[in-house]
């Protein structure tokens, strides 16, 4: 009986509903892989694995082709906010300000727009979305690239976007799989993450991905224990391709692998782009050629890699009608206007993922000021060009992504005090610009105008370039370009100060955070292309915030617990990262987790939570497809959310979990659902979460099973993880 029950779980889930990941048919792609197969030479398969070398292709990474079958060179392409080095494309804001919406359509629209113009200028692989680094540090220069440090929202941010660009038909290809937390030495720094936390923290939103029929994986620079990820059978085959059941092909970061039968034998799939930068190093090829004729590799291996890569492009529909490249990352720039109507969905996510962190006497939206001083250099565009620093690698003038090959070439910019200005004429209001960072020219700005909007930034980008000495990671969290002693300065003689945040990450507020002259703070993250008019929708009240932060925001660098660190990362703190770790220490953030403020007000009633999960460990298959009923939803929970204000106004309620006594210990509380609803003044709304079997459970290294522990859970519904304002019990059998 209970065999039976299991058994139509498995069917049931097998097909996704919409709005979760992307729901392709695996089966029907591999029967036509097996049957191209057979009409492939043992060349054509090494051509289909191997890349054709640095800088010998159109794209960021090129394979050969299979004529046979019709299979020309796939395309890999930058990255994760758009199309890179094209000049035409949607330069949408970054992962990390996708993640502040806490807005599953929005993120699923941002991932079409990607996937629609990857594939209309014949890109067959995006490179992204990034899932890894999670945000073990909040210096990780590339924290930005990805969707913040909670493992459940990052999750749900990279099911929805890989199910936005398959669904255009474009392949996705998740990254940096796995530990690759920092910048400093990624090349050979040695993650060593135990067990539970590696299954529980960062490979969580890696199997999100899976569950979301990702087509690639990108294996990433770093060590886990002692091995290259990139040949590391654990991790590759195990964990990856067994356990989670990944059925696509695993591709290296680039000049990522370091051997030939090695990395074959343990689950790598292509090597990219084929040799070394200098085109001289390389490891398949030929040389896979040789380790398969003498018995090092598997003929079989080869077939399966092989298998893997063509049902991925088969699983896209990559085989019929597909664009021709239309790119050449070499000329850098140039390729046809793609752009269609993204900038509505650019603009939509820039202004949703706004936070609105104080706003004292209600200084925003702002209602007509006489006059406003716009002050800072982050306030406009940058001065030698919006392009002009190549991938970005620089903080001049208005910060909308960070810099590295997760960037994009920004068709144009619309800058804070362009909208802002154009915004103002309505209002008959002057306004004055001092595009400066120094104190004291700020404040002479400012000190006759009814409100001053000063700019400080914060950036972080990839280890291959140096901003202002900052390798990557960053080298502190605070404001650059002495920010903060701008905002001091200005507040001083302005009693409307306005602080606009365009950051990578947390940076330190603690200088002026309560200042009484500084009214309002408004975090406005990485926000793409349509910058200045987000900000404007947000200040001028055309929508209220609705933006909810996706990392604390901590007093001091030390209350966040963790440090990049040298060579060796032991990942001592374990589940303790970000609010998990002050939770547990007791330690104040200024601005926690999930906060955000609105215009309008929003009172929390009526908890229901319905459900009678069992408690034990995980006991369905582990492939083909995933541990199914780790995903099965279990108990359901519904809140009534009511607008108390005076204003439409979103709210994104979330549901935090503590478990059971009987359980090892675990954080306090985890964020393990949301539900974000627009609600008319006066009117309600009903939230719902629904907890899969997973999200109640933990993981036990030593049976090597998710387990859901016997006793009580407590659930906690609210506006933040410290704003809780439901609370009720489920109990598991
Ligand atoms: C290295 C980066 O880590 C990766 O994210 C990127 O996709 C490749 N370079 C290709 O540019």
């Amino acid at each position: 009986m209970r065999r039976q029950i299991l058994v139509s779980f498995f069917a049931a889930s097998a097909v996704l509903v919409s709005g979760q990941g992307f729901s392709g048919d695996w089966d029907a792609a591999y029967g036509k892989a097996q049957t191209a197969l057979s009409k492939l030479s043992q060349t054509d398969k090494i051509a289909i694995v191997t890349g054709v070398g640095w800088g010998k292709g159109p794209c960021s990474g090129n394979s050969g082709a299979a004529n046979s079958i019709g299979y020309r060179t796939l395309c890999l392409q930058d990255g994760p906010l758009g199309v890179r080095t094209v000049s035409s494309i949607t330069v949408f804001p970054a992962g990390v300000h996708a993640a502040s919406t806490w807005d599953r359509a929005l993120m699923r629209d941002r991932g079409h727009g990607i996937g629609s113009q990857t594939k209309a200028l014949g890109i067959n692989v995006i490179l992204g979305p990034v899932a890894g680094p999670l945000g073990q540090f909040a210096q990780g220069g590339r924290n930005w690239e990805g969707f913040g440090n909670d493992p459940y929202l990052c999750g749900v941010a990279t099911e929805q976007t890989i199910g936005g660009i398959q669904e255009a038909g474009a392949q996705a290809c998740v990254k940096h799989y796995i530990g690759n937390e920092q910048e400093k030495n990624r090349h050979d720094m040695n993650s060593v993450i135990d067990d539970r936390t590696l299954h529980e923290l960062y490979l969580w939103p890696f199997a999100e991905a899976v569950r979301a029929n990702v087509a690639s994986v990108m294996c990433s620079y770093n060590k886990i224990s002692g091995t290259w990820v990139c040949e590391n059978g654990r991790m590759m085959d195990d964990i990856l391709k067994k356990e989670l059941g990944f059925k696509g092909y695993v591709v290296t970061d680039w000049d990522a692998q370091h051997s030939t039968a090695a990395s074959a034998n343990t689950g790598l799939d292509m090597t990219m782009p084929g040799s070394d930068y200098n085109g001289n190093t390389y490891y398949w090829g030929n040389k896979l050629q040789s380790a398969v004729q003498s018995g090092q590799v598997a003929s079989s291996r080869l077939d399966d890699m092989v298998k893997r890569i063509l049902a991925s492009w088969y699983l896209l529909k990559q085989d019929s009608n597909y664009p021709n490249i239309a790119i050449d990352h070499r000329s850098n720039n140039g390729g046809p206007n793609v752009q269609g109507n993204n900038a509505t969905i650019a603009r939509a996510v820039a202004r949703d993922g706004i936070v609105l962190l104080k706003n004292s006497d209600n200084v925003l939206p702002l209602q007509k000021p006489k006059s406003i001083a716009i002050i800072g250099s982050g306030a406009v565009a940058n001065p030698k060009g919006i392009n002009s620093c190549q991938d970005n690698g620089c903080n001049q003038g208005t910060l909308v992504m960070g810099w590295g090959s997760g960037t994009a070439t920004l068709p144009y910019l619309s800058a804070p005090a362009d909208a802002i200005t154009s915004r103002a004429k309505q209002d008959g209001t002057s306004v004055t610009t001092a595009a400066t960072d120094t104190a004291n020219q700020g404040a002479s700005a400012a000190q006759n105008a009814d409100v001053a909007i000063v700019f400080i930034t914060a950036d972080g980008g990839e280890e291959y370039i140096t901003v202002e000495g900052n390798e990557g990671d960053r080298n502190d969290l605070n404001a650059w370009h002495n920010g903060a002693d701008l905002v001091k300065a200005v507040a001083n003689v302005n009693k409307n100060t306005i602080v606009v945040v365009n950051t990578v990450g947390p940076v330190l507020l603690e200088s002026f955070a309560d200042l009484p002259n500084v009214k309002a703070i408004v975090w406005a993250g990485l926000p793409g292309q349509e910058a200045g008019n987000a900000l404007v929708d947000i200040i001028y009240g055309a929508t209220s915030p609705s933006g909810k932060l996706p990392y604390s925001i901590a007093k001091a660098a030390k209350d966040y617990g963790t440090t990049i660190q040298a060579m060796t990362d032991n990942f001592s703190e374990g589940l303790y990262i970000d609010y998990r770790y002050m939770d547990k220490n007791s330690i104040s953030p200024r601005y926690e987790f999930g906060f955000g403020l609105s215009y309008s007000t929003f009172n929390y009633s009526s908890i229901s939570i319905s459900g009678t999960p069992t408690s034990g460990p995980e006991s369905g298959p582990t492939v083909p497809g995933g541990a199914a009923s780790l995903f099965e939803v279990v108990a359901t929970v519904t809140a009534t959310i009511t607008n108390s204000g005076s204003v439409t106004a979103a709210e994104v309620a979330q549901l935090y979990l503590g478990l059971p006594s009987s359980a090892p210990a675990t954080p306090v509380r985890q964020l393990r659902g949301f539900d974000k609803v627009s609600i008319k003044a006066g009117e309600s709304a009903t939230v719902k979460f629904e907890l899969r079997r997973r999200d109640l459970s933990y993981w036990d290294s030593s049976a090597k099973k998710w387990v859901l522990p016997k006793g009580t859970f407590t659930i906690d519904v609210g506006a933040s993880s410290r704003d809780l304002r439901l609370s009720g019990k489920l109990e598991a059998s």
